[in-house]
């Protein structure tokens, strides 16, 4: 079997996600980057192009000549799909031009700049009946995976309560005057959308609370804030929300919050039993119980389930992060394109890949959370789409 094709939109030199895709792409040794569009600064794109050791004809100054030069190649050498990890309002136009030209989408989130966008990408992709993925890339965590298996098996009972944070603090000042370009265009509602905190962060608390309770957001009410004086978008959230089985649940997400890193931790509670999961520990979950002590979970070892050790590659001890959970993304997405390739259904680890119905999710609690917290209106119904 070949190694899958990739071309990669956006993660030139001095981008921070760009370089995290390339390197769980390559953790298994199943995906090959073959071609490129790394940045809008044409020499910027050549050098990073350069220092990834891609031939100089595969390095495209923008996405357009990448995407119609691209189709133009032999089929066995043309890359096979795009990861796109440019700003949020270039996903959208990056991924119609793959779709359109031929090319399955791996992008990152949130899916688009709007959910207008998102809901056009849709209806592309089932003209065009290619492959869609998006990295929400903290279900990809064997124990996230565990948990959501376990929910889903009614260990824990009827769910009542989700809890989800995810705090930062690396905006807490200015950023965005600082010469950090990852600020600059968070802050930018031309370039981020109509969020910054919710749309960078907490589409992923919201993400991550539906994929392990297995139940849906049906409503919210949202506070906003922008802290630091003259930001036009928000850097700090708290939502409170009603789940579509009656379940109810907090959401916090900041930028704000200073001293935090990337804390995202989130708990869950059922009618017999609770779980507790954070990204700083994450080889270790935790199920709660009213009649006996804490149980303590950790990765790889054989008590886990089948899709949980599938997600894994290192033995008990070894500890596995940020990466390997990215790479369990590409992993099911490669998966996805053998099987359209082969015409084969989809394995159980494939078939657990974020695509559209999480993309149009996502968008929809975005836009949703800044209505509602402009409104005076306490709850906010999610149109369901
Ligand atoms: N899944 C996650 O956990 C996660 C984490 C961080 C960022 N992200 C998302 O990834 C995306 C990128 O974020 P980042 O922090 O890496 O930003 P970044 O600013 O570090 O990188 C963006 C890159 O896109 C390039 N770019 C801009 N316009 C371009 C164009 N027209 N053509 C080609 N390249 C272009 C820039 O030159 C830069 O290399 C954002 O949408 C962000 O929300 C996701």
């Amino acid at each position: 079997m070949a190694k899958i094709r990739m071309g990669m939109v956006g993660g030139g030199e001095g981008a921070f996600i760009g370089a995290v895709h390339r390197m769980a792409a390559a953790l298994d040794g199943e995906i090959e980057l073959v071609c490129g569009a790394f940045s809008r600064n044409a020499e910027r794109a050549r050098r990073s192009g350069e220092a990834l050791h891609l031939p100089s004809e595969r390095v495209y100054t923008d996405y357009k000549t990448m995407m119609s030069a691209e189709a133009a190649l032999p089929a066995e050498k043309r890359m096979q799909f795009v990861a796109i990890v440019t700003p949020n309002h270039l996903h959208y136009p990056v991924a119609e031009a793959a779709l359109r030209a031929g090319f399955h989408v791996m992008s990152d989130k949130p899916a688009t700049f709007n959910l207008q966008e998102a809901l056009q990408l849709r209806d592309i992709l089932g003209e065009t009946g290619l492959l869609y993925g998006l990295s929400h890339a903290y279900t990809g965590y064997p124990l996230v995976k565990e948990a959501r298996l376990r929910v889903a098996a009614g260990e824990l009972g009827a769910i009542r309560k989700v809890v989800v944070e995810y705090p930062q603090g690396w905006l807490a000042d200015r950023q965005e005057d600082a010469d950090n370009k990852q600020a600059a265009w968070r802050l930018d509602p031309a370039q981020a959308g109509i969020s910054s905190c919710i749309g960078d962060i907490g589409v992923h608390a919201a993400n991550l609370a539906e994929y392990i309770s297995g139940v849906n957001i049906s409503a919210i009410c949202a506070d906003l804030t922008a802290f630091v004086e003259g930001r036009a978008l928000d850097d700090d959230g708290s939502i409170l929300l009603r789940f579509d089985n009656g379940a109810k649940g907090v959401l916090m997400a900041s930028q704000v919050s200073v001293g935090e890193e990337n804390a995202l931790k989130i708990r869950v509670y059922g009618e017999k039993g609770g779980l507790e999961w954070s990204q700083q520990e994450p080889n270790t979950l935790l199920l709660k119980w009213a009649d006996r002590p804490i149980e303590i979970l950790r990765t790889a070892n054989g008590y886990l389930s089948p899709l949980a050790a599938a997600n894994t590659r290192t033995p008990t001890g070894h500890p596995e992060g940020y990466l390997e959970a990215f790479a369990n993304i590409y992993m099911a997405f490669i998966g996805q394109i053998r099987a359209f390739e082969n015409g084969v259904a989809l394995d159980e680890r494939s078939a657990d890949c974020p695509g559209i119905t999480e993309a149009v999710r996502g968008m929809n609690f975005i836009e949703n959370a800044v209505a509602a917290s402009a409104s005076d209106v306490k709850w906010h119904t999610l149109p369901n789409y």
